[in-house]
């Protein structure tokens, strides 16, 4: 089994990914990161390429690749998908890192790292933010039937670690 943590980009899946794998002492795979290996290109040159078709038929081959009793960071449209949502759920316990659309517009809105998402580049603000609402609105569909949803920030981390804990992986 494994642990996959997914939610929408700027949920922050990286940096709870980082806190999770020292807490529970368990090796990360970042699906992003692995993509970016396997193709030795970077995220914008392979939507640039390939579309974003290209990129999801990546993604999803990565996700399969991952192996057994691994701390699952998840890019934020890897879930949408029935095919990759039902290979989760059979290969492990899924979280879903909730947060708000108008935290991850702040987020967004001023990450210094933007280039490099291409869904969001391009778009001002008041595009960003109607992204957000819009397509946090649609992904939820897959989100919210996480095995678990944290709330984040409001929830402490360590409710997280102490649910994580006691799952038999
Ligand atoms: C995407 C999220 C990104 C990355 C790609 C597409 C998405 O990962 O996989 O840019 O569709 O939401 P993060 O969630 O880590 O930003």
């Amino acid at each position: 089994m494994n642990i996959y943590l997914t939610g929408f980009m700027g949920c922050g899946k990286s940096s709870i990914g980082k806190e999770l794998s020292s807490a529970l002492n368990m090796a990360v795979s970042d699906t992003d990161a692995l993509v970016q290996e396997s193709t030795g290109m970077s995220i914008p040159e392979i939507f640039n390429q390939k579309g974003e078709a290209g990129f999801r038929k990546i993604e999803s081959e990565i996700l399969r690749s991952i192996p057994d009793k691994r701390l699952v960071v998840t890019g934020g449209g890897l879930a949408c998908s029935e095919d990759n949502w039902n290979y989760m759920k059979q290969n492990g316990y899924i979280v879903y890192i909730k947060v708000a659309a108008p935290v991850l517009f702040e987020r967004l809105r001023t990450d210094e790292n933007r280039q490099k998402r291409p869904l969001i580049c391009k778009l001002n603000d008041k595009e960003l933010n109607d992204y957000i609402r819009q397509m946090l609105e649609q992904r939820e569909y897959f989100y919210r039937r996480a095995d678990y949803v944290f709330q984040s920030p409001e929830q402490n981390l360590n409710i997280l670690i102490e649910k994580l804990k006691t799952i038999r992986l």
